[in-house]
């Protein structure tokens, strides 16, 4: 079968990576696809939100099967186009309908799941622009640090802590007055949770689920965890604190009601399930949902999957994924990401990168990058993410480290303590 899977990413080379190895996929287009996924597939300049153009693609290229990689095509009902079009109807669409989607594209829906289904998370309040004294009020009933999260997509920046309430307040209104476009229309404000953060990630048929390899990202730009937020510096799995108990704790009080949330709810859901979690004093509590897989944390889980994912990848689309096997590895995988000088503020692009081709040891799954003339050249904030397997996290660690020292491009940055934390 040919399969097309939609995205540029990390992630997305991730997965062409691992679906080029089965021996049931004939051939990998992604697109647009970067100068990574080149090396696994074929690209195609084809937007991932022009839902037009992936049809045709589809139509013309005998496509069997599609997998976005990134939220946006689901939130914007990738799968429900798909399903509604009779000439695309057959061809199934890895991800959840645009309701599923919600989990991830509406903070006020992903809350209101939790609370309905008794999944713990934190408490919260979900206010409207003209519900600016009712938020206020609700803020001044919470205890610091004060959590606000825009309800939409926010391309990873709508979450704000905030120590003061009169910066809060101020933050409240400028979301409110579209800071985060119409993403900030409602806001939901939350209580804050202390604790490790860590993610666990579900494959589901819709009835019956798989749980893969969970994964811990370190989310700031500056070592010690410092700095702005970015989509990811590095992640490593498994997690050492993520013991059995823990892992059957998410199982019995997250997975299971999730799963049961959502067919309560009709929905039909299919794909992956992103569970961000905080480890309260042993007890996971959900900071939100993904219904995607994470990136970076994709470059370290699924080469972790010793099955063939594509066949997983069936299993969801037929509805029969209880059939299939997962086995996982249990060596260290751990990922390094290499930035650009800037990122994730202004940074610039087109920056020659060296040495890809003296990587050993390590494999190189590119994030931002592109093929130009002949060179491979970044065009993203995250360039290269450098993922590497061990017996030990020391080991794996130290590949990934010197694998990030040989790669080189004008204004690279990564960060040299990650997993640190973990040892
Ligand atoms: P999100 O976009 O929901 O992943 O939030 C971004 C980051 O904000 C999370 O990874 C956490 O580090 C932090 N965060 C979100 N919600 C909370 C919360 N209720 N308490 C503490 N930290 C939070
Ligand atoms: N690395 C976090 C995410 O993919 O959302």
């Amino acid at each position: 079968m040919n399969i097309l899977v939609l995205g540029s990413g990390g992630r997305e080379h991730t997965i062409a990576w691992k679906l080029s190895q089965s021996r049931k996929v004939t051939r990998v287009f992604i697109a647009p696809g970067n100068a990574g996924t080149m090396l696994v597939g074929d690209n195609v300049n084809i937007s991932p939100e022009d839902f037009g153009a992936i049809k045709k693609f589809v139509v013309e290229n005998d496509i069997g099967m599609v997998f976005p990689g990134p939220e946006v095509p689901l939130v914007k009902g990738i799968r429900d186009f798909f399903e509604s079009d009779s000439e695309i109807k057959d061809v199934p669409v890895i991800g959840p309908d645009s309701r599923g989607a919600s989990l991830e594209g509406s903070k006020d829906f992903a809350k209101e799941f939790m609370v309905k289904y008794g999944i713990p998370t934190a408490s919260y309040g979900s206010f409207t622009g003209d519900e600016i004294d009712e938020a206020a009020g609700f803020l001044r009933s919470m205890s610091p640090p004060y959590v606000l999260k825009a309800d939409g997509l926010a391309a990873g920046k709508g979450v704000i802590i905030i120590s003061d309430y009169d910066e809060a307040v101020n933050e409240l209104k400028s979301m409110f007055a579209g800071k985060f476009g119409s993403a900030g229309d409602r806001v939901v404000i939350e209580e804050f949770l202390s604790g490790i953060e860590l993610s666990v990630f579900v494959i589901t048929d819709g009835k019956d689920y798989k749980i893969l390899p969970e994964a811990k990202d370190y989310k700031r730009i500056g070592e010690g965890d410092t700095g702005l937020n970015t989509g990811g510096m590095g992640a490593v799995s498994p997690v050492p604190f993520a013991t059995a108990e823990f892992l059957d704790k998410v199982d019995e009080k997250i997975v299971k009601p999730t799963l049961f949330g959502l067919m309560k709810e009709k929905i039909d859901y299919r794909g992956f399930i992103f569970i961000g979690l905080m480890n309260c004093d042993g007890e996971p509590t959900v900071i939100e949902y993904n219904v995607r897989m994470g990136d970076p944390e994709a470059e370290v889980v699924i080469p972790r999957i010793e099955s063939d994912l594509f066949d997983l990848f069936e299993g969801v689309a037929e509805g029969n994924l209880k059939e299939r096997t997962l086995e996982i590895s249990d060596k260290i995988v751990t990922t390094v990401m290499l930035v650009s000088g800037g990122y994730p503020g202004v940074y610039e692009k087109g920056k020659h990168i060296s040495g890809i081709d003296s990587v050993e040891g390590s494999i190189a799954f590119h994030a931002g990058t592109r093929y130009e003339g002949g060179n491979v050249v970044t065009s993203g904030g995250r360039v290269i993410a450098l993922s590497t397997y061990a017996k030990t996290m020391d080991d794996a660690l130290s590949g990934s480290f010197r694998n990030a020292g040989i790669i080189d491009f004008e204004g690279k940055y990564y960060r040299k303590d990650i997993g640190f934390d973990l040892k």
